[in-house]
């Protein structure tokens, strides 16, 4: 005689059908294919939610753009995974045309600093030197703060514009152009 397969045993304890059950018990199901079923299911169930999550986030940056197309607004663009910038580097993008070239510099772990490449003196292509803290201007020696893209050397006046950004679910998205005079 063959036992039974007590992995393949679905029984509630009291006898009473699974619908009968107290929705606890089917939550915390003692049956081990039961079991399974459930977290099959809240799988299944945090699968749909983050897709969902991720449909309405991409749904709300197409209308946000769309709006501040409308206003004359920089667009929300990502501009890299979080993954792929490690701390202590920068990588280069292009915002808000592609034209328009900027650098995206971590400095720490939710520490994301944004410039526009152009320097305000004659626009040539500024470096980034995070272990210097500072961008250099190889044109004239212009030198520039990495923390806050004022000019602190050289024949810059300007600030370089900043690139205001949004960190969430795993990207950098730039958010906007800060122009400014001081
Ligand atoms: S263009 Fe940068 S210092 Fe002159």
């Amino acid at each position: 005689m063959t036992r039974p397969d007590l992995n393949q045993i679905v029984r509630t304890p009291d006898g009473r059908p699974e619908v009968e059950q107290p929705k606890w018990r089917r939550d915390f199901p003692i049956d081990l294919p039961q079991d399974e079923y459930v977290a099959r299911r809240d799988f299944t169930k945090f699968m749909v939610l983050t897709s969902l999550a991720f449909a309405v986030g991409q749904v709300w940056i197409g209308i946000e753009n769309w709006r501040r197309r409308r206003r004359g607004q920089p667009p929300i663009a990502e501009i890299a995974k979080v993954s792929d910038v490690p701390i202590g580097s920068t990588i280069t993008f292009a915002y808000p045309q592609l034209h328009d070239a900027c650098l995206l510099v971590r400095t720490g772990e939710l520490t994301w600093l944004a410039y526009a490449q152009e320097c305000t003196h004659l626009a040539c292509a500024v470096i980034p030197e995070v272990d210097k803290g500072q961008f250099r201007c190889p044109c004239h020696h212009g030198y520039f703060d990495l923390t806050t893209g004022r000019p602190i050397a050289g024949p810059p006046r300007r600030p370089l514009p900043r690139i205001t950004l949004d960190v969430r679910n795993g990207a950098v998205y730039a958010t906007g152009v800060e122009e400014r005079t001081a």
